[in-house]
Formats: structure tokens, C-alpha cells, sequence
């Protein structure tokens, strides 16, 4: 077990980089106008949670926001690297940046997260993008100001992509991009190497948050008023395993359960190696927490599954889902799936479609496999051909619709509590909702019901969603 003080970054690393944005702040507060700053974040929800901690600090040094990276001072763009499509996007879109680089040459261009974590993508972006002005990776998220501070002053490119096991960084300020969810990280990086994954390399050793820490921001988030609160972790079935002390996960979320207040509580990630039994009889009892597990499976093959180091079978994976059903009835269940894993048969690819039949999954999140270089997948031999896997995608894919409209009409004509999340993006529905099991509800209502639990009576769906009235 780690040592907490290496781990924990100290209060006085953390006031050197509020000193620095301070000193950030005072060569702002000399300008005439607020300079702006355009944030973009790629991947998952904690990136989302990093990104919200730099616009935090962006905005103590005397930033606004804008959308509009030709009017920005300074560009930071947080990236992922789980599949190399999205980095072919970010690559993409760091390329046209130049163009307005050259137009606004005091523009601050500043790369981080997963991508740049990895040594040969920060060489990459060194040598390729000479424009790009800071590239950081994601243990270096709390120094973003020391960073950008030098930038300013000395005028030299800023490389900080060192990799360590990680740490963690308390009392941060934050800017939430929404009123009505939050993303609360309760623990960072992964242990599980997943053969395929490049998770691990990027974001260290698992480390768990203080409890009193997470319980104090949840219990300000539901004075502020958010509706939803969303625990974060790469495992969060791990939570607690690196403290030495009496608490796990499930301990945990009934903790955050006993907080007063009106909100519902879901969190992601859940590994089937690490999820239990305790932690379905504490989603069956605590009424905070949202009726819906996404556990990635991954493949419904013991071959696969063993090859992708996952330490579970799908004889394993069933059972508990099995026993979700009994306990909580009308769980909703979603999950991740690989195609196209290297070996992968015709006959894996058949046991995971039976796998899928039999849980009767509301969504799954399904991805061709993606060579992750410095993984071991990355070298195992790998005869199918991308049309044989896209011919896999299609039919999964296929299959996962037809599995989700049949659940989704099990809706119509009754009556679901929903969140009001935000205005309809469509033009046909003014509001959009969730169930408690996460199901996206179009609606037509009032704006100001955004941030309400309502009732509504669904009327009719589609493999993505439900469609409702006021009830
Ligand atoms: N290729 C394809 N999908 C991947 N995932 C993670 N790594 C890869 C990869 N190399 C998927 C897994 C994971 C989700 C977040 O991304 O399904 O659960
Ligand atoms: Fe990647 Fe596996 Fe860790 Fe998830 S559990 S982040 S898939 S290594």
C-alpha cells in the first residue's frame, strides 16, 4: 500500500499553483478586455471531471469561456486515446488549429490527457505541431497553472508528460458545464491491465478519495441544488482497497445515501470481476441510487475474456446479473462490448450474441477492437479482416436494437418518474429526461421544469429512447 503522503498532493504544493494563478490572474487583470479561453474534452466522463477542474482554474486567473476557438487566448483541448479513432480526430483537429494560430499568434494552444500521457504521442506533437505551445499529461492536471504561467513568461514550449502512479489533488476550484448533473471522482487510474486497455498506462495506480472528502462535495452539490450526482472511477468496485481503513464501496454509497436532500445517485465504472452481491442489495435499498447497472462485459466468450485478462467467465457474469433481476426488479442493464478482439472466432462472436440474448440488455456501448500500441493485445496475432469484424459490428449492432426497442415498449402506456435534464436538442420535443434507469424520455413542456422530477406517460420509442407527455 502506497504511502497517503505520497499520494495526497500537500496543501503547500496546492497553494504554489493558487499562487501561480494568481500571478496568471494579475497579467490578465492588466488587459482592457477578459481574455477567453476555449476548452474541448474528448472521451469519457473523467475527462469531463478534469477538464471542469481547468476551467476552474482558467477562470480564477481571469478567463471567460467562449465556444469559438478563434476568439480564444487560450486553446486547451483534453484528449483520449482508448481507441485510435479518437486520436485520429484529435490529431485532426489540433491540425486546424494552426490556421487560427497563425491569424492570432498570442494564441496559447495546450494539449493534455490520455493521448499526451503516452511518451510517443507527446514526441509526436513535439516534432509534428510545432505551433502547439503546452502538451501535459494527466498527472500534471493540478499544475495547469505552473504550466501556463511559464508559457506566458518565458515564452519557451512547455513539455510535462512525465508518468508516475499518480496522485490526487484536493480542493481544486471547479467550473460544472451543467446545473443539473455532476461528475464526482471518488477514485483515479486502474490496476486491471485489461490486454487491450490502454487506461492503465495513462492514468496510474488506483487511488481512492478521502470518504469525508467525497461526502463534503456531494453534500455541497445537493445544497446547490444538482439532481443527479454521478460517482466516478475507472473501477469503483476497488474503491477503498488502497486506504487503510474500514471502508468499501458499498460502505460508501450508503454514506452518500444518508445525505438529505432531493437527487439520485448513479456511478460508472463497474468491473464484473470486482462487482458483488453487497453492492445489488445496496443499490435494492438505497433509494438515492438509480435502478440501473452498466457492467461491461466486454465479450461472451471464456476464451476472449480470459485473453483480455478480465478474471471473470461469462457463467460468473450471469449469476450476478441474474441475481440483479431477482433483487431489483426492472433493473435496467447496459454494458460495453469488443468486436473483433485479435483471435476472436466466428465462435466467440456467436457466444457473445448469445450472452446478449440472454441478459436483455436497455443499450450497449459496442466498439471494434483497436490496437493500442505498448499493450499486450497489441500483440497478439490477429487474422480476421476488418470486413469480417465490421460484418460482427452490423449484426451486434443489429441485434442490440432489436433487444432495446423490445425492452423500450415495455414502456408504453405507464407512468415513469423522470429527471428534466436539459431543452430538447431535436426540434420536435422541447425538454429531455431520464428514467431512473437512465433511459433518455423526449418530451414537450415547460423550460423551467429543467432540474424537476416529473411524471410522464410514455407513448412511443425507438431503439435509443422513449417519448412521453405530461402525465
Ligand atoms: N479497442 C476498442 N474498445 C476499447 N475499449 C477500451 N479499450 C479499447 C480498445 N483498445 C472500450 C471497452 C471499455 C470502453 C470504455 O472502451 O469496451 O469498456
Ligand atoms: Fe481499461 Fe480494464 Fe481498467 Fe476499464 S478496467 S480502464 S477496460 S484496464
Amino acid at each position: 500500500m502506497r504511502n497517503r503522503d505520497e499520494v495526497i498532493i500537500s496543501d503547500r504544493e496546492l497553494k504554489k499553483q493558487y499562487e501561480y494563478m494568481d500571478r496568471v490572474g494579475a497579467i490578465n487583470g492588466r488587459k482592457e478586455y477578459k481574455p477567453l479561453a476555449f476548452v474541448d474534452s474528448y472521451g469519457c466522463q473523467q475527462n469531463e471531471a478534469d477538464s471542469e477542474i481547468m476551467q476552474g482554474m482558467l477562470e480564477r486567473m481571469g478567463y471567460g469561456f467562449t465556444r469559438e476557438e478563434s476568439e480564444a487566448e487560450v486553446v486547451l483541448i483534453n484528449t483520449c486515446a482508448v481507441r485510435e479513432h479518437a486520436e485520429m480526430r484529435v490529431l485532426g483537429n489540433i491540425g486546424a488549429l494552426s490556421h487560427h494560430k497563425r491569424r492570432n499568434p498570442k494564441m496559447i494552444i495546450a494539449i493534455g490527457g490520455c493521448m499526451t500521457s503516452q511518451q510517443s504521442m507527446a514526441d509526436k506533437l513535439k516534432r509534428s505541431f510545432p505551433y502547439v505551445d503546452i502538451v501535459f499529461s494527466t498527472h500534471q492536471v493540478w499544475r495547469f497553472p505552473e504550466l501556463l504561467f511559464r508559457k506566458l513568461t518565458m515564452k519557451k514550449r512547455v513539455f510535462e508528460t512525465s508518468f508516475c502512479d499518480g496522485r490526487i489533488a484536493e480542493g481544486l476550484p471547479v467550473v460544472r458545464n451543467d446545473n443539473v448533473n455532476a461528475w464526482v471522482s471518488i477514485m483515479y487510474g486502474c490496476n486491471n491491465f485489461c490486454s487491450y486497455c490502454i487506461v492503465p498506462y495513462v492514468r496510474g495506480r488506483e487511488r481512492s478519495r478521502d470518504p469525508e472528502k467525497i461526502i463534503e462535495e456531494i453534500k455541497g452539490l445537493a445544497a446547490e441544488g444538482y439532481k443527479c450526482i454521478t460517482l466516478l472511477g475507472q473501477n469503483v468496485n476497488s474503491y477503498g482497497k488502497d486506504l487503510a481503513r474500514d471502508i468499501t464501496f458499498t460502505k460508501l454509497l450508503y454514506m452518500i445515501n444518508d445525505i438529505e436532500g432531493d437527487f439520485k445517485l448513479r456511478f460508472m465504472t463497474s468491473h464484473p470481476k470486482d462487482a458483488t452481491r453487497e453492492l445489488i442489495d445496496a443499490m435494492a435499498s438505497c433509494d438515492k441510487l438509480c435502478k440501473h447497472l452498466h457492467l461491461p462485459v466486454q465479450s461472451g466468450s471464456d476464451r476472449i475474456l480470459k485473453e483480455m485478462n478480465r478474471n471473470y467467465t461469462s457463467g460468473d457474469y450471469l449469476k450476478l446479473i441474474e441475481y440483479a433481476k431477482e433483487s431489483i426488479p426492472g433493473i435496467v442493464l447496459t454494458s460495453d462490448i469488443i468486436v473483433g478482439f485479435p483471435g476472436e472466432t466466428e465462435e466467440d462472436f456467436e457466444d457473445t450474441l448469445r450472452l446478449i440474448e440472454k441478459v436483455g440488455y436497455s443499450a450497449l456501448f459496442t466498439f471494434i477492437y483497436s490496437k493500442r500500441p505498448g499493450t499486450p493485445a497489441a500483440e497478439i496475432e490477429d487474422p480476421a479482416t476488418d470486413e469480417e469484424k465490421q460484418r460482427r459490428f452490423d449484426r451486434l449492432l443489429k441485434l442490440t436494437n432489436e433487444k432495446s426497442l423490445e425492452l423500450h415498449r415495455e414502456y408504453i402506456g405507464t407512468v415513469q418518474k423522470v429527471l428534466v435534464e436539459a431543452p430538447g436538442r431535436g426540434e420536435n420535443y422541447s425538454l429531455a429526461a431520464r428514467t431512473d434507469g437512465g433511459r433518455l424520455v423526449h418530451l414537450n413542456g415547460d423550460l423551467s421544469l429543467v432540474g424537476s422530477f416529473i411524471d410522464v406517460k410514455i407513448t412511443d420509442c425507438s431503439p435509443w429512447a422513449l417519448f412521453g407527455e405530461l402525465a
